[in-house]
């Protein structure tokens, strides 16, 4: 039997920005393995972007860049095409010109994804084509594959991920080097983690997308990203970071999607893990994932969810796993954006129950606590624990109080919290985090 070929097989990048540049430097420097594992040698025959006299970290062979499309679309001997540009358009009409012209396509772009993957899906599978896409979620992880394939004996029961490198680089900044969240954004931006204007990031947004994404192909729940309750870590202080870690806990924005009677839980915010439990122990610009399935337990994922090489690595292992076929059979029977009806519906947020961190900012006077305590008796919240310290901040009459709660609902934590917004004593809005049991 013959186990490999020597005809090359055409391949294209479309987009050589940074992951751009790491999968043309894995396709020419590592040309051996990649054959290796490809069973014939990959050869990148063109490289379409928008401006060839722009500066490029890497070396190309002479032809190979272009700001020609068609090149590559009336190129019949390229059949796969990686897609790398960024954003919404021309990002999509540039998906949709590929898989019309017959190409199989690899993309990192979870943004659009999210966005257009309904539309984008169903015209590939009409024409017969595949779009491999584990870049986009989680980066380096091979999240997507390990999700789709190797556990589909099970049925998902609950997936908790940090799916944000850049919020949980300013989350550790925050807490290791005692900066503020302005002084921790600026570092990101600095490393170059954070973009110039890191909304989308650190509202919550990114990590929704990648969860909606997570939740179709492992719940089968069809949920557009922006339907997903979110909340970002814009508001986290020091001082919250302070008495997590006095409570045993780290903030950690989460990304959830947990199978309930009622439905799939859904949901992206920022909460306090336990100091000990190994999301916790995940550090700087790193991902991780937390699977649990009934056959296989708890399974977990850890590594760099965004960079140049991690994403390449990912780029390319689909784009081999396209080259040899894998991918076209798996994207024939996978679910995501399928027609198949959803399995799962999610769940009322309202009714989503947790334990919470609440933090009042209070007048330190008497009958404060006792107000307090009362309004959170009247919408059935529990207490657990009370923190309150001798001195507040300098110069101002404000202190803060910090209350663990018992289990109680998202709703009734959200009206009660808006109460003791409303009381004289309270100084400013609360601080409301669920507790990660
Ligand atoms: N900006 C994302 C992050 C990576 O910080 O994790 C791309 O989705």
């Amino acid at each position: 039997m013959q186990l490999s070929d020597t005809t090359p097989s055409n391949v294209a990048l479309v987009g050589v920005g940074t992951v751009g540049a790491g999968v043309a430097r894995l396709l020419t420097e590592q040309a051996d393995r990649l054959a290796r594992h490809a069973g014939r040698p990959l050869r990148l025959t063109r490289a379409v972007v928008r401006d060839v006299a722009r500066p490029r970290e890497v070396k190309l062979a002479d032809g190979v860049l272009t700001d020609d499309l068609a090149s590559v679309t009336g190129d019949e001997s390229i059949r796969t095409v990686v897609q790398l540009v960024g954003g919404l358009e021309p990002a999509r009409s540039i998906m949709l010109e590929l898989l019309e012209a017959g190409k199989d396509v690899v993309t990192a772009n979870k943004a659009l994804l999210a966005e257009h993957g309904p539309e984008l899906f169903d015209r590939a599978r009409e024409l017969g084509r595949s779009i491999a896409f584990e870049a986009s979620v989680a980066g380096g992880i091979p999240i997507i594959t390990n999700i789709a394939q190797c556990l589909s004996a099970n049925e998902i029961q609950s997936l908790h991920g940090i799916l944000n490198g850049t919020c949980n680089f300013i989350l550790t900044e925050m807490e290791e080097q005692e900066t503020d969240y302005a002084t921790a954004v600026a570092e990101a931006q600095r490393l170059g983690y954070a973009e110039a204007d890191p909304t989308l990031d650190v509202d919550g947004s990114d990590a929704a997308q990648k969860l909606a994404i997570l939740a179709h192909l492992a719940f089968g729940a069809r949920v557009a990203w922006h339907e997903i309750p979110r909340e970002g870590v814009e508001r986290i202080e020091p001082l919250d970071i302070h008495f997590a870690a006095e409570l045993g806990y780290r903030i950690k924005l989460l990304a959830v999607a947990e199978l309930m009677s009622e439905g799939l839980e859904l949901y992206v915010s920022p909460q306090l893990v336990r100091r000990d439990a190994p999301l916790a122990e995940v550090h700087g610009a790193y991902n991780a994932v937390r699977v649990v399935g009934d056959a296989v337990g708890r399974v977990w994922f850890h590594g760099l969810g965004a960079g140049q090489m991690p994403t390449a690595s990912a780029v390319v292992a689909d784009l081999i796993d396209t080259v040899v076929g894998r991918s076209a059979i798996t994207f024939r029977t996978l679910e995501l954006w399928s027609q198949r009806p959803p399995r799962v519906s999610p769940r009322d947020h309202q009714q989503v129950e947790s334990r919470y961190y609440f933090r009042f900012s209070v007048k330190d006077d008497s009958g404060v606590l006792a107000e307090i305590a009362s309004v959170l008796g009247r919408f059935d919240v529990s207490i657990a624990s009370v923190i309150q310290h001798e001195t507040g901040e300098e110069g101002s009459d404000s202190v803060p109080i910090v209350l663990m709660t018992h289990k109680t609902t998202e709703g009734a934590a959200q009206r009660a919290t808006a109460a003791i917004d409303q009381l004289d004593a309270v100084r400013s809005t609360s601080v409301r985090m669920r507790v990660a049991d």
